[in-house]
């Protein structure tokens, strides 16, 4: 994952390994950590802060630590670019 910052927001866009996309909140709802180094297994982002983990589609968290849900956004890449379409 990658944890690019735009207009004042952060945003961690990823790719799964079986060639998804998908993009959420930039911070971590438990401490704000930013996620960006964390990996993506079987549709779980693990956060690189106390391995919390959220569903890659919904931003759901999937039990503790995290206390809270993760905004996702769509994502898509052309031409090697990657475009995190946010509101
Ligand atoms: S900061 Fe993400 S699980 Fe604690």
């Amino acid at each position: 994952m990658i944890g690019p910052d735009r207009g004042g927001r952060s945003f961690s866009p990823c790719r799964s390994p079986d060639d998804r996309t998908c993009g959420t909140d930039g911070r971590c709802p438990h401490e704000r950590v930013r996620p960006a180094d964390g990996p993506v297994i079987d549709r779980l982002i693990e956060c690189p802060g106390h391995t919390g983990q959220f569903d890659d589609r919904t931003g759901k968290a999937k039990g503790a630590p995290v206390c809270g849900n993760r905004a996702t956004c769509p994502v898509t890449v052309e031409g090697g670019r990657v475009l995190v379409q946010a509101d």
